[in-house]
């Protein structure tokens, strides 16, 4: 396993990519799903996320010293997957802004293009998460942080649900820097190029067929 991969390991996770793989799992249920495991990736890889002190007036005491988050964080949702994680990652996480990248993968070639990219121009000084749910030939992931490394940005860090392991590989090579934080790896993809054992093709589940 590469050195920037962190395999987030807790009960509470794994009993949620264990019914989010149960493909007798239904849409509504898999959304709410996405949402947990989402929120539950960004609380952890974002423990340090800046802070400014400040104080607050308690109805007991005046001037009390707290901290809140002072850094604004760019969500970049790999579309369409990666929607679904975007809400509850807001939800957790204060002062956000999102930047939509849409890829599409073709089904024979395996390669993705860009039909969306609505990155800032400049995203140096940028703390990027990319969100997808699925890490599965890398390919899409990779193409991402290039776009976002290209505009500048200094620190991104990649949310997936479940990767593989010779995609992580690939995207380590690739972007050595960008750390993945992921609930489940698993060993292999099929020639279709779906992550086995996986949990299906996560856009269709979330959002149904496009097609
Ligand atoms: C899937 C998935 C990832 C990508 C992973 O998207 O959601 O974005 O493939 O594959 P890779 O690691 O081999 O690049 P898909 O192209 O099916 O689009 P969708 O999210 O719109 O369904």
């Amino acid at each position: 396993m590469p050195a920037s991969v962190t395999v987030v390991d807790h009960p509470v996770l794994a009993h949620r990519v264990a019914q989010l793989r149960d493909r007798l799992t239904d849409g509504d249920t898999f959304r709410q799903l996405v949402s947990e495991v989402s929120s539950l990736l960004a609380y952890e890889a974002l423990r340090d996320l800046g802070t400014t002190e400040m104080s607050v007036d308690t109805p007991v005491a005046l001037g009390a010293p707290v901290q809140r988050v002072a850094e604004v964080v760019l969500l970049v949702p790999i579309l369409r997957a990666g929607l679904g994680m975007v809400q509850a990652i807001q939800e957790v996480v204060p002062l956000t802004e999102v930047a939509h990248v849409g890829l599409r993968r073709d089904d024979a070639t395996l390669r993705s293009d860009v039909y969306l990219n609505r990155l800032p121009r400049d995203l140096r000084g940028r703390r990027v998460i990319v969100c997808d749910p699925m890490l599965a030939t890398g390919g899409s992931l990779i193409q991402v942080c290039d776009l976002v490394v290209e505009h500048g940005a200094s620190e991104v860090v990649a949310l997936c649900i479940i990767a593989s392991e010779p995609g992580l590989h690939a995207f380590g090579d690739a972007h050595p820097g960008v750390r993945v934080w992921c609930a489940a790896v698993d060993a292999e993809l099929n020639e279709a190029g779906f992550i086995v054992p996986g949990l299906g093709d996560a856009g269709d589940r979330l959002f149904g067929p496009p097609d």
